[in-house]
């Protein structure tokens, strides 16, 4: 006798994704890269670092809509209801808090959203048997890494809260993968995300003054700041500033969907970066900026951050080869997408 349709496609087919920070930076690029590879999504946010128009937003962009859900990852009744509505196939985490320099004033805030939550998302999907997860980690867990590049096997060092609680939950799910071989965990490092979706509708929109370069960058060249500081022009480098590795937010968007497809076919555990697999300074990322918008970049040199390292980058090899996954985009790209986006949105969302 046939099996209905719906049965087979349930039982052999993953469709349905939780993107849980689906509303944040990285979260809304890896939804629109999501729904144009097919994929179902549901969000779950907060909007503690957002706002839901950045839905409303990738709907437009790929002409698809999004079963939107506002709440805590940390509230397990959300959540339980949430899978018992649904049928979810998996996971991508996204949901944090991810200011470094913040989680050293408030680690137990940190602690409780980055951690915690993890660990409820968790037992609310080992309830529903949903065994598919994709997290977002990050190179911070490598802490002062003397590699370079920085391969996977580079030893674990994180030296402020957020960082720790990347690896903690890390070792949660390594945990869970020893004590459950049949679920499938990728756990993505990822390296410094930037740019914007070429469409200039979404992208990166900071609270009050901008921790990362790229967007500091763009808001001198649209007037909202004076000056870029650039902290150090004395370490070993090409230039004497600091040297890290770039990654367009849609290149890492799709390093996910790869992920999901690898986790489709029962991978287990993987620890991968994502990275380009090549750093520029900061002065080529203002003179590339300046190059691609023809804008001009004020800065000034500035003494070096505690805690700053001078060169970070990743070894990228092995996303390519587990993943079949590499970076396209350029820096110009890069750039030119940021500006791009921080032109049709001076003031955000
Ligand atoms: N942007 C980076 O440079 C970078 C680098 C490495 C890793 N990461 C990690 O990637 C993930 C996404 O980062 P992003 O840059 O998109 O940040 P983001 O702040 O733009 O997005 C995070 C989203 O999660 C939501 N959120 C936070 N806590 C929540 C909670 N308890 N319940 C529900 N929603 C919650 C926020 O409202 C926001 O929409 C984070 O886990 C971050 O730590 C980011």
């Amino acid at each position: 006798m046939a099996q209905p349709t719906g049965y087979l496609r349930i039982k052999n087919i993953m469709t349905t994704v939780l993107v849980t920070g689906g509303a944040g930076y990285i979260g809304s690029h890896a939804c629109v890269e999501l729904l144009n590879a097919n994929f179902d999504v549901l969000v779950l946010d907060n909007f503690c670092n957002s706002k839901a128009t950045s839905i409303k937003r990738v709907e437009k962009i790929t002409g698809k809509s999004i079963t939107l859900i506002e709440g805590d990852v940390r509230d397990k009744a959300t959540l339980t209801m949430l899978f018992s509505d649904h049928q979810i196939d998996a996971v991508m985490h996204f949901a944090g808090l991810k200011a470094v320099s913040d989680s050293v004033n408030n680690p137990l805030a940190y602690y409780d959203n980055n951690v915690m939550g993890s660990i409820t998302l968790l037992e609310v999907m080992s309830e529903f048997s949903v065994n598919n997860i994709v997290f977002s980690s990050s190179a911070t867990v490598y802490g002062f890494s003397d590699d370079k590049p920085i391969p996977e096997t580079a030893p674990l060092s994180p030296f402020n809260p957020y960082g720790h609680n990347k690896r903690m939950v890390e070792q949660v799910l390594a945990d869970i993968s020893i004590a459950e071989p049949s679920w499938n965990i990728a756990s993505l490092r990822y390296f410094n995300p930037v740019g914007a979706h070429p469409s200039g509708e979404i992208g990166e929109d900071p609270n009050g003054v901008p921790n990362n370069l790229m967007p500091y960058v763009s808001q001198v060249a649209v007037g909202k700041r004076e000056r870029l500081s650039v902290f150090g022009n004395d370490y070993p480098t090409i230039d004497g500033t600091g040297v890290r590795d770039y990654i367009h937010v849609v290149d890492l968007a799709l390093g996910h969907v790869a992920a999901l497809n690898k986790l489709m076919q029962g991978c287990g555990l993987l620890t991968l970066n994502l990275g380009a697999g090549r750093g520029y300074s900061v002065l080529e990322l203002v003179q590339a900026f300046e190059a691609s918008t023809e804008q001009k970049i004020p800065y000034e040199i500035v003494n070096r951050r505690a805690g700053d390292i001078a060169i970070y980058f990743a070894d990228a090899s092995l996303a390519k080869q587990v993943l079949g996954w590499k970076t396209t985009k350029t820096l110009e790209d890069i750039c030119r997408d940021a500006w791009r986006w921080q032109t049709k949105n001076p003031n955000g969302y």
